[in-house]
């Protein structure tokens, strides 16, 4: 079969990899649709510390083709989700219902591809980018056979990622305000979980003006260009503590939450001097393994802000998949709407380029 695969320094397509036979907890999945994410491209950067060469993609959807002797909640002809967190199901957090801090989701790595002598990791324990792949009984969330595979591959890492965000993370209550850097296929999830959760004021920013259109059709109320320079002071705008006040060196005015889906150290800091007081910072986006941010003592302590990091939406997938299905399924969310384009595997670098521009909101690679 063919698979893409990142090899530490460069990527491609090969064709001719083999799969392991599932083990008793294994579940073999034909991939029918597989998002590219910006994680994918970090992946193909070097920017991530996990093992090479690997067959990439995390974000997909299919069918299941096989499953271990062990495996009882689903069988060969379900459409499931792939979740990328292979948890244990055991430990503390993952019987608590916060599986993203399962210390078995990080760090592990098999090699179930191979090619003659070679073998290949998974990457995310999901390896979406191939016809076929092979992931933990855990990781497969059923899905209703009416939802189009390519809509439902996005849940698999953007949409639980950005409404997980909102909703699991922050638990933004109607009413709130908030700005979202970074329009992408996770930052258009954060702008539409605030506009399910009923936020009064949803502040997009995105550094290219073509994303307008977009935010605005998934829910922001605004859209700031983010290469404006008084883009801190326009947010104060239209966030003032009140009509007079002045924001002082404490920073009054501004919004109950930013999520920061970019990772820039620019972008942080933009984020946090956005805040009124009590407001939080959502970092969503992930960064190099060295890049560092840095902010003002002053906006903390005596204001009550704060910063937090959220992992895949803090979400449940067994829990989370569903609902967010339900939603879909209601109107109330939007996913069709996130597949831009589609791309035959062949031409899976057209999809990088497009991602790359900035322009796209989710781009699908498609195996059939
Ligand atoms: N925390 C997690 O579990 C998790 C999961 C998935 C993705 N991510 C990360 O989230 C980030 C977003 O991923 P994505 O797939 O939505 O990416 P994307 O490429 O689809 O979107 C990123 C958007 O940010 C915009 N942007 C770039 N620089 C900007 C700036 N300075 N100011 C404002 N906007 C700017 C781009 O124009 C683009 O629209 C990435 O860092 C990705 O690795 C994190
Ligand atoms: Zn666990
Ligand atoms: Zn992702």
């Amino acid at each position: 079969m063919r698979a893409i695969v990142y090899d530490g320094s460069t990527t491609e397509l090969i064709d001719g990899i083999e799969l392991a036979a599932p083990g008793p907890r294994d579940v073999i999945v034909d991939v029918a649709a597989a998002g590219l994410c910006q994680s994918d491209l970090s992946f193909m950067a070097g920017l991530y510390p996990v093992p090479s060469p690997a067959v990439c993609g995390h974000e997909a959807a299919g069918v299941v083709s096989a499953v271990g002797e062990a495996v009882t909640h689903v069988k060969p002809g379900d459409h499931v989700v792939i979740a990328t967190l292979a948890a244990c199901g055991v430990c503390e957090p993952c019987g608590d219902g916060r599986p993203t801090a399962c210390l078995s989701t990080l760090g592990r790595s098999r090699q179930p591809f191979t090619k003659g002598d070679d073998s290949f990791h998974t990457f995310a324990a999901t390896s979406a980018f191939a016809e076929q792949t092979i992931v933990s009984d855990i990781q497969c969330v059923k899905i209703p056979k009416d939802v189009p595979l390519a809509s439902a591959a996005l849940v698999g890492c953007g949409v639980v990622t950005g409404v997980g965000a909102v909703m699991s993370r922050a638990k933004v209550q109607r009413g709130e305000t908030a700005v979202v850097f970074g329009v992408g296929g996770v930052g258009l999830n954060v702008i539409q979980a605030l506009r399910i959760s009923g936020a009064k004021t949803i502040i997009a920013v995105d550094t290219v003006p073509e994303k307008e259109a977009l935010a605005r059709q998934f829910g922001a109320t605004h859209f700031i260009n983010g290469l404006d320079e008084d883009l801190v002071a326009q947010v104060g705008k239209i966030a003032p503590a009140s009509e007079a006040a002045d924001r002082g060196w404490f920073n009054s005015g501004g919004v109950d939450w930013a999520f920061d889906c970019v990772a820039h150290p620019d972008v942080t800091w933009n984020a946090f001097e956005c805040l009124d007081w009590e407001g939080t910072v959502v970092v969503v986006g992930v960064a190099s393994q060295t890049a560092e941010f840095r902010g003002l003592y002053t906006r903390l302590t005596q204001v009550e802000r704060g910063i937090i990091g959220c992992r895949y939406g803090s979400i449940s997938p067994h829990r989370d998949i569903p609902r967010i299905i339900e939603l879909y399924r209601s109107g109330d969310l939007l996913l069709d709407e996130l597949v831009t384009a589609s791309y035959t595997v062949e031409d899976w670098e057209s999809a990088v380029d497009d991602l790359r521009s900035g322009r796209a909101a989710r781009g699908v690679i498609t195996f059939t």
